[in-house]
C-alpha cells in the first residue's frame, strides 16, 4: 500500500528543507512568508546560514568516545541538548496547538523553551505543559507600571528566566508582510486572501478550535481590529527611549536569571555584564529586524573574548544542522537558540513535527560529536575550527 496522510509525510522528513516544504504545502502563502520572510532585502537572513559555512571543522580520531554527552548548563538551567526553542510570536496561526506543541516537545527533550509576549498561549499554561526551564520573552513598555506586573505575572508562574528582546523598538521592514497584507488583525490584500482560499484544511482547523488570543496582552490588544494591533502595539506602547538605566532597575527587580536578547557589540555585551544580566542572546532576530547586520555565528568570537568568563553568551540564527551547533559552541557559545527550525515543523505537523526536529537535531549532534572525537560539549574548542 502506499503510505499516505500525515504521519508518512512527517517520516520523510529528513532535514530543516523537508520540513520548510511541508510547511508551504499546508501554509496559506502569507503565513508561509510571515515565518519565512525577513527585513529589506533578507541579506542578513540569507547570511545567518550561509555564515556557517566560512568555518571548517577538524575531527580528532581514537578518543574513545563511547558515551555522549551533550548536556550544557545556562543562566543556571541543565538543558539535556545544547539546543532550545527560541521565543517566536502567534503560533496559533501556524498550528492550532501553537506554543503548547513547542512546550510539551521541548519538555520531552529535557530543553527551556520561550513564550513570546506575543505568544498565543498563556505563559501559565505553557509552564505546565512544558516541565523543562521557561523564558519569558517581553518588550519594554512605555507604562512601568505594565513592566513591574509582567515580571510579577512571570515570577507566581514559575518562569526561570527573563529575556528582554532589545532589537525591536520599531518593526522591520518585512515586505513580503506588505504585498500580502499580513498582519494583526488579519487585513489581507486580495491577493492574500485569495492565498488563504487555496489553503482550505487550514482554515478549518483555524475556525474550529479556540479563538486567536495573545494572552499575554490581555487587555492591550484587541484582535477586532479595534483599539490596537500589534504595529501600533510596537509603535504606541513599547518605548524606544529605553536606556540602559531602566533595564537595570529590571534586572535588579527580578532578581534572578536575566538576559538580553539581540546584544551585537562588545560595548553592550560590556554593559549586560555590568548591570547584572546572567546571559546574552547574539541575534539579530533571524534577519527580521536591521537588514545587512552582521550574523551572531560571525560576531561570537569577540563577544566570547570579550565577556564570555563573566556572563553566558548564547547566539540564534540560521541555525539548521548540528555541525552549525557544534561550531558555535567551540566558538564559546553555552547554547545555541531556534527558530524556524522548530516553527517548520510546528507549521507541518503540530507537535509531532516539533519532536521529529528535535530528534533529528540530537541525533546528528550525537553523530557529529562523536565524529568530531567529542564525547562532552566541554571538549570542543577552538582548536577544532579553521575559518576560511
Ligand atoms: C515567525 C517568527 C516570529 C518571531 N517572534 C519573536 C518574538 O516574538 N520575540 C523575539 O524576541 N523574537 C522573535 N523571533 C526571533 C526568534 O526568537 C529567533 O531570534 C530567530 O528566529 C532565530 O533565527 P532563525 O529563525 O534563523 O533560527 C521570531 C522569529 C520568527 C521566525
Amino acid at each position: 500500500m502506499r503510505p499516505q496522510g500525515p504521519v508518512m509525510r512527517l517520516n520523510s522528513c529528513h532535514n530543516f528543507h523537508d520540513f520548510r516544504r511541508m510547511a508551504k504545502s499546508r501554509l496559506p502563502g502569507p503565513i508561509f512568508d510571515y515565518i519565512d520572510g525577513g527585513a529589506d532585502d533578507e541579506d542578513t537572513y540569507r547570511r545567518n546560514t550561509t555564515a556557517f559555512d566560512a568555518c571548517d571543522l577538524i575531527p580528532n580520531v581514537l578518543r574513545g568516545v563511547g558515551d555522549i554527552d551533550m548536556s550544557v548548563t545556562v543562566m543556571g538551567q541543565k538543558l539535556a541538548m545544547p539546543v532550545y526553542c527560541s521565543p517566536t510570536a502567534l503560533q496559533r496561526l501556524f498550528h492550532h496547538r501553537g506554543e503548547r506543541a513547542v512546550a510539551a516537545a521541548a519538555g520531552k527533550f529535557g530543553t527551556m523553551f520561550g513564550v513570546s509576549s506575543l505568544g498565543t498561549v498563556s505563559l501559565e499554561e505553557a509552564r505546565r505543559l512544558s516541565g523543562g526551564p521557561q523564558v519569558y520573552q517581553f518588550y519594554f513598555h512605555k507604562d512601568r507600571g505594565l513592566n513591574r506586573a509582567m515580571m510579577a505575572r512571570a515570577k507566581e508562574a514559575g518562569i526561570q528566566v527573563m529575556m528582554l528582546t532589545v532589537d525591536s523598538i520599531t518593526g522591520g521592514n518585512r515586505e513580503r508582510d506588505k504585498r500580502t497584507g499580513f498582519s494583526i488583525p488579519f487585513r489581507l490584500t486580495l491577493g492574500g486572501m485569495m492565498q488563504f482560499a487555496l489553503k482550505p484544511t487550514w482554515a478549518i482547523n483555524y475556525a474550529i478550535h479556540e479563538s486567536f488570543k495573545l494572552p499575554q496582552l490581555d487587555g492591550h490588544v484587541d484582535m477586532g481590529g479595534g483599539a490596537l494591533s500589534i504595529s501600533r502595539y510596537f509603535t504606541e506602547m513599547l518605548d524606544p527611549s529605553m536606556s540602559w538605566d531602566d533595564v537595570a532597575a529590571m534586572v535588579r527587580e527580578w532578581g534572578g536569571q536575566f538576559c538580553l536578547k539581540g546584544v551585537m557589540s562588545v560595548e553592550d555585551a560590556k554593559r549586560a555584564v555590568e548591570i547584572g544580566c546572567t546571559g546574552i542572546i547574539l541575534s539579530n532576530h533571524g534577519g527580521r529586524q536591521l537588514d545587512g547586520s552582521r550574523t551572531a555565528f560571525d560576531q561570537l568570537a569577540e563577544i566570547v573574548d570579550a565577556v564570555g568568563d563573566r556572563i553566558d553568551v548564547i547566539m540564534d540564527g540560521g541555525v539548521q544542522r548540528g555541525t552549525h551547533v557544534l561550531k558555535a559552541l567551540s566558538v564559546g557559545a553555552k547554547a545555541v537558540g531556534l527558530g524556524r527550525y522548530y516553527l517548520f515543523p510546528l507549521a507541518a505537523a503540530g507537535q509531532e513535527g516539533v519532536e521529529r526536529a528535535l530528534e533529528l537535531m540530537r541525533t546528528e549532534i550525537e553523530r557529529d560529536m562523536r565524529l568530531m572525537g567529542c564525547a562532552s560539549i566541554d571538549q570542543l574548542s577552538r582548536q577544532n575550527l579553521r575559518f576560511s
